[in-house]
């Protein structure tokens, strides 16, 4: 079954609480948090006191994605206030695989994510090692974009590369994802989607969340 991650980005940043319980109330899994630095990515979004204050209502792992340059600065800060899954971008990490043991180290579980425009190719040599990949279904830094259809042929080849380095790593699709295209993405490979401004954006967000969870391959 695919484990989903409401976006808290699109969550009404005013409202953080009644959000984090709403999505403690939900089918969801994770609880998604987009840390953005104006310098990677073209937007400034939250870093560590609102992570810190969402984990002390948080009944759900936390899936931290650090959209950062040199991401290895932060990692056991972030560890530290409450990150159960960190996740660093192939693109931002000199030293990946050094970065990844650093993850391992602080007990975190160790994510790596890729732009739309990196192949998937270049997470051979570090796949076992990691327990996630997040691929990117639109280019980071905003919430609320159109789905990037070429992501269906790069889950196929990653779900082929995983099997074929023996990795035990679940694929993440963060982007634009929705009810039409959740279903194919999960038939491709998927273990969990990323959702932000589809389950914010409804009028009853713990029913899309419901629905999303109990998406049929397509
Ligand atoms: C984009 C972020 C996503 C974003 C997804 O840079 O990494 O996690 O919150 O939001 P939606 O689902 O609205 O595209
Ligand atoms: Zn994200």
């Amino acid at each position: 079954m695919s484990l989903i991650a409401p976006s808290i980005l699109a969550a009404d940043f005013a409202h953080l609480e009644r959000d984090v319980k709403m999505i403690n109330a939900s089918a969801a899994d994770w609880i998604h948090l987009d840390v953005m630095d104006g310098v990677f990515v073209p937007n400034i979004s939250f870093g560590m006191p609102v992570i810190e204050a969402i984990k002390r209502h948080a009944a759900k792992p936390l899936d931290v994605h650090l959209m950062i340059v040199q991401p290895e600065r932060y990692i056991e800060t972030f560890r530290k206030i409450g990150a159960d899954v960190i996740t660093v971008h192939l693109e931002a990490s000199t030293h990946l695989h050094r970065t990844v043991q650093q993850i391992h180290a602080t007990g975190a579980q160790a994510g790596v994510a890729i732009n739309p425009h990196t192949s998937v190719d270049l997470l051979e040599d570090v796949l076992a090692q990691i327990d996630l990949v997040c691929l990117m279904s639109v280019n980071p830094g905003f919430g609320g974009q159109k789905f990037i259809e070429r992501t269906y042929e790069k889950v196929r080849r990653l779900r082929t590369l995983i099997q074929k380095t023996g990795s035990q790593a679940k694929i993440e699709i963060d982007g634009g994802v929705n009810s039409e295209n959740a279903p194919q993405l999960l038939a491709a490979g998927a273990d969990v989607l990323v959702a932000g401004n589809f389950v914010f954006a409804a009028a009853n967000p713990r029913e899309v969340i419901a629905r999303l969870k109990g998406q049929q391959v397509a």
